[in-house]
């Protein structure tokens, strides 16, 4: 008894350490990079490569910037040929301070990786990086792109399941694209299918997207499903312009539904109808109908 007592409270410890350490490495979770090499090299030294160092450094927010620019940062720096343009984006739920170690970590990975690179991408997982020497900014781009699906299917009525994703997909698409323009450019949602099985997902698109621009991004990485994700319980696709993920258990801080927040209805029916409702909800206020 008297031994047992501590080595329980002991591997509780244990067990909450190993699960904070967990999450603390899934956040910040490297997850894919591409040099773009036939975008060109630039020389070792050069002032290429003073711009690049002096603009990366300066792209990571600094500790008292509001998070006023929802996780938006858009740079460029110096002349003509060795004008230096990037571009980073972390996602619409995460903190400041996890948003500026992510984008830090990953400018860190992106230089190892792709050393003398005028072009370059990086993706963790809750953030993107990408420079070059063209403009990017506005520009909406679906390559390169990266995809991942849970290992686990969905053990049941798989067709409703995909039926009610694509619903829940094409609700945040909306929600997301018609906030454009306004930096909040992300929306989450999560709905119940009618067995039961619970879908969580998240889409965002980088503010400098038009309308139009943001919603044909989403509609070109949703043609990834079918060969990615059909029959998995979870699954994610990136692109330098948007990205969405599906999960069936939550997976973000439901924290910054700063748009629902104060035009949804007091008491929220919990199922699909109603999601779908609130959603249509949005549009026409939107569009000011
Ligand atoms: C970027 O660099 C590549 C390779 O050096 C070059 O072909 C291209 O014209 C440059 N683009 C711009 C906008 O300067
Ligand atoms: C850039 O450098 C790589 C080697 O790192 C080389 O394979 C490639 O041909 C170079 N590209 C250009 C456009 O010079
Ligand atoms: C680049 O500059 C650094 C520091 O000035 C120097 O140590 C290094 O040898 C230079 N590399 C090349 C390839 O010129
Ligand atoms: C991003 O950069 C572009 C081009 O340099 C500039 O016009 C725009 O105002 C910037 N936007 C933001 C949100 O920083
Ligand atoms: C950025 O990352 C580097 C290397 O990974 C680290 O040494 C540095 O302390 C980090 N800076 C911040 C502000 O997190
Ligand atoms: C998942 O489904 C696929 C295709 O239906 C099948 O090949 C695979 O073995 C299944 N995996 C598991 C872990 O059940
Ligand atoms: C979403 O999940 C939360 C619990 O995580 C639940 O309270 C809420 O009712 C769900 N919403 C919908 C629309 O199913
Ligand atoms: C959804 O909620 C509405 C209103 O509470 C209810 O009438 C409807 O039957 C519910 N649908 C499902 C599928 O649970």
């Amino acid at each position: 008894m008297g031994i047992n007592i501590p080595s329980r409270v002991l591997f509780i410890l244990c067990s909450i350490i190993i699960l904070v350490t967990n999450q603390a490495t899934t956040a910040q979770r490297f997850l894919y990079s591409s040099c773009r090499n036939g975008r060109g090299n630039y020389t070792t030294n050069s002032t290429y490569q003073a711009n690049l160092d002096y603009l990366l450094s300066n792209i990571v927010p600094s500790k008292d910037d509001n998070i006023g620019s929802y996780g938006f940062y858009n740079s460029s720096y110096g002349e003509n040929s060795d004008q230096v343009h990037a571009i980073g984006l972390c996602r619409g739920d995460i903190k400041l301070d996890s948003c500026r170690r992510c984008l830090n970590d990953s400018i860190h990975m992106i230089r190892e990786v792709c050393p003398n690179k005028k072009e370059a991408i990086g993706m963790y997982e809750v953030c993107m990086l990408r420079y070059s020497n063209r403009s990017i900014f506005g520009l909406m781009e679906t390559f390169p792109r990266y995809w991942r699906a849970s290992g686990i299917n969905v053990s049941s009525n798989v067709d409703e399941f995909f039926q009610e994703l694509r619903a829940l997909l094409n609700s945040l698409k909306s929600r997301a694209s018609t906030a454009s323009g306004t930096l909040q450019n992300f929306a989450t949602g999560n709905v119940t299918t009618p067995s039961f099985q619970s879908i969580y997902a998240l889409v965002q698109c980088t503010p400098d997207l038009s309308q139009k621009d943001c919603n044909n991004c989403f509609d070109e990485l949703f043609t990834v499903i079918p060969e990615c994700c059909i029959g998995k319980i979870g699954g994610r696709v990136l692109g330098p312009s948007c990205n969405f993920r599906y999960e069936s258990k939550l997976f973000y801080e439901p924290i910054k539904d700063v748009v629902a927040a104060p035009l949804a209805p007091p008491p929220l029916p919990t199922n699909t109808t109603a999601t779908k409702g609130t959603f249509r909800f949005f549009i026409l206020f939107f569009l000011g109908l």
